[in-house]
């Protein structure tokens, strides 16, 4: 059968500042089985992520930029309408990369077949996805978590901060959560029991507040936003403290680079540890994550919430959206 596809492409790279909507386009495209093993689907989900803002740009990255005028792609979730292939069968669940569209036709090996425990399709994008993932790992892999610590978490209102907060309370610690508005430090202290959130906003001398929150300092800062909350973080963290370099999204926009930390004393004579991740390197760490996710899930002791944009012609409002803070948990599409 023949479809019509309707994606979302990129009308020009978007080297410095805020994307606005009109550097985006709706386009179509016939698609159908023409391979064999070929799959064609229907996506239900798409997820709109921070880390695509680097590649709106022509700067070489851990992935290369998207092309202009070709379908974007980024993490989604759809189900099988047609398929050439004896693995999938019309109805079957898939997680696949191919984002920002609403039909596609691929190889069965490039689509992931999954099983949803007791949870709604699209906690694949969420706790149970690449967002869950990287909070684990961050934490565990990277970040050495141990129980009873003092653990701080900037963009804690988001996708990968909130689970964050929530694996460091199930491990006994002690977390500080910091967030953009009123609405989530409510959600964290309310909802997910983190001991304090605040927002920054609000905040006149950031190093001076981290002090009144934990004025014994922090064993473990999960850094999502980089630039001055990064340097703030460095002057309060323990000795033989640990920063994961999760994300930096206070600088993705920037106009200019900006200027560098100005306390790297602080980093030695703490004996600090400092180490950025990318969750791609981590494929293979998948099951110990996903086994203890589904396990905090069933026992209720990982919540979570999603802001829903509807539509794929509003995907690219949907990612503004979200590097200006306007989700609340995963921020995703529903097509
Ligand atoms: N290393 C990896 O492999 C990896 C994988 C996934 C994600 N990440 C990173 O993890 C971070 C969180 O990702 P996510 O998907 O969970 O996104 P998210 O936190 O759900 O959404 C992004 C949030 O960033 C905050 N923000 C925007 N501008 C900011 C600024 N100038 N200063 C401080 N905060 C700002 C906003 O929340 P507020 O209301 O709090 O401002 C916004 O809601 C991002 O930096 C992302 O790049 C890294």
């Amino acid at each position: 059968m023949t479809e019509l596809s309707r994606y979302i492409a990129l009308k020009e790279y978007i080297p410095l500042g805020k994307p606005n909507i009109s550097q985006f386009e709706l386009k179509e495209k016939k698609i159908s089985l023409d391979n064999d093993d070929d799959v064609m689907i229907q996506n239900q989900w798409v997820s709109v992520d921070p880390y695509m803002r680097a590649r709106m740009t022509e700067r070489k990255n851990y992935k290369p930029p998207f092309e202009i005028g070709k379908p974007m792609e980024g993490s989604c979730i759809g189900h099988v309408i047609d398929s050439k292939s004896k693995e999938l069968q019309k109805g079957d669940i898939v997680l696949s990369e191919y984002g920002w569209r609403d039909k596609f036709v691929t190889n069965y090996i490039n689509l992931k077949k999954i099983n949803p425990i007791n949870v709604p399709n699209q906690t694949y994008l969420g706790p149970l996805g690449f967002t869950g993932h990287t909070a684990y790992i961050g934490l565990f892999r990277i970040g050495k978590l141990k129980k009873n610590q003092t653990v701080l978490v900037s963009s804690a209102g988001g996708s990968v901060g909130s689970t964050v907060c929530q694996i460091a309370k199930i491990m006994g610690c002690k977390v500080i959560a910091s967030t953009g508005n009123d609405e989530k430090v409510e959600w964290l202290k309310n909802e997910l029991s983190v001991d304090h959130a605040f927002n920054y906003n609000k905040v006149d001398n950031l190093v001076l507040h981290l002090k009144s929150l934990s004025p014994e300092g922090y064993d473990l800062y999960f850094d999502n936003v980089g630039g001055e909350f990064l340097e703030a973080a460095i002057f309060r963290m323990k000795n033989y403290g640990r920063i994961v370099i999760c994300g930096r999204i206070s600088q993705m926009n920037a106009t200019s680079p900006g200027e560098g930390l100005k306390n790297m004393a602080h980093v030695l004579v703490k004996r600090l540890t400092i180490k950025g991740f990318l969750i791609f390197d981590h494929g293979d760490d998948y099951e110990d994550f996903e086994n203890d996710m589904k396990q905090w899930i069933t026992n209720k002791q990982m919540k979570w919430r999603e802001t829903v944009v509807e539509g794929l012609e509003n995907a690219p409002q949907a990612f503004i959206d979200l590097l200006d803070g306007k989700n609340i948990g995963k921020m995703i599409v529903k097509i």
